[in-house]
């Protein structure tokens, strides 16, 4: 299999063709002077098995029209199968129509990219509180993968943890605390959190309620799919510190870190924030590269 890097994604593309012994595919990609996009496959695809990295971070409607530009010159150039990689899935949150008129994005999505000729999906720790399985956006066959057994390991070797518990910063989050917990062989639990987000707005409010979990002189390690403002993680470890928490950590696979979360966090008592690699950040400290190469060989 040949696997490309779109321009969100080369480093990470080149770690997972790596990690299958071989050198990532030759694509160029530049700007004409209005502003379109140039791209050549500089590769021999026709009949080949390939295999594209683009991960929809930060600026996500540029990065899923390059991706979809890529996978249909691969198709057009004979390929014959398209794995698309997209560990950071965009717009996978609007995955329900809350009010009525609004897109079901995920939905959306998936439909794109099946149309310009991706034949498989897959995905990292994708957000899909309602629909639980990313398998059900799509029709060709999608996964959806974990970077928490790699984050539970870092989380093992670096934080040297006391009486340590992992929690899932909302119901949802508690499948990923118990993957770091078994890397740690720790117990897990999960918080509840209410997010309001009235008609017409794009921003929400989060509360958190902690339960009756004993924190007292614990290590709180969070695990959680995205950090994106840091709303979510900075009121959980406030809600930890309160009950008496000795240090918070924080896991995340997607970094996105909007609108000052790191600072948010960290101002909420966390000591250390660690990420993947499923988009560049000051805190991407873990690669999904074994992740996808696994899941490419199988
Ligand atoms: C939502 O339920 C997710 O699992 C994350 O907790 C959420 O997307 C994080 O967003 P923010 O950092 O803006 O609170």
């Amino acid at each position: 299999m040949l696997i490309f890097g779109g321009s969100a994604s080369q480093p990470l593309a080149e770690k997972v063709a790596k990690e299958l012994g071989q050198e990532a595919g030759k694509l160029e990609l530049k700007r004409f002077p209005d502003g379109e996009k140039y791209l050549r496959v500089h590769d021999e695809v026709k009949d080949r098995d390939v295999a594209v990295v683009q991960s929809l971070y930060r600026t996500p409607d540029e990065n899923i029209f390059e991706l979809l530009l890529l996978i249909d010159t691969l198709r057009d150039l004979g390929a014959k199968s398209i794995t698309a990689i997209a560990p950071y899935l965009a717009y996978a949150r609007q995955d329900s129509r809350f009010y009525p008129g609004e897109a079901v994005s995920s939905a959306s999505i998936a439909r794109l990219l099946e149309s310009a000729g991706t034949t498989s999906f897959l995905t990292i720790d994708c957000h899909l509180h309602r629909l639980g399985d990313v398998a059900k956006v799509f029709t060709i066959p999608a996964r959806n993968l974990t970077a928490m057994h790699e984050l539970g390991k870092y989380a093992r070797d670096h934080f040297n943890p006391k009486k340590p518990i992992v929690i899932g910063p909302d119901e949802e989050a508690g499948q990923w605390a118990e993957v770091v917990a078994k890397e740690l062989d720790a117990e897990s639990t999960a918080f509840k959190k209410v997010r309001v987000r009235k008609e017409g707005e794009t921003g929400s409010k989060v509360t958190v309620d902690a339960g009756s979990v004993e924190l007292k002189g614990r290590d709180a390690i969070f695990a959680d799919d995205i950090i994106s403002t840091g709303g979510t993680i900075a009121e959980a470890a406030k809600a930890c510190k309160k009950k008496g928490a000795k240090r918070v950590f924080v896991l995340c696979t997607h970094p996105v870190l909007a609108q000052g979360a790191l600072k948010r966090i960290k101002a909420a008592g966390a000591v250390k924030i660690i990420g993947t690699d499923t988009m560049p950040s000051p805190i991407s400290k873990v690669s999904v590269a074994p992740v996808i190469a696994a899941a490419l060989k199988t």
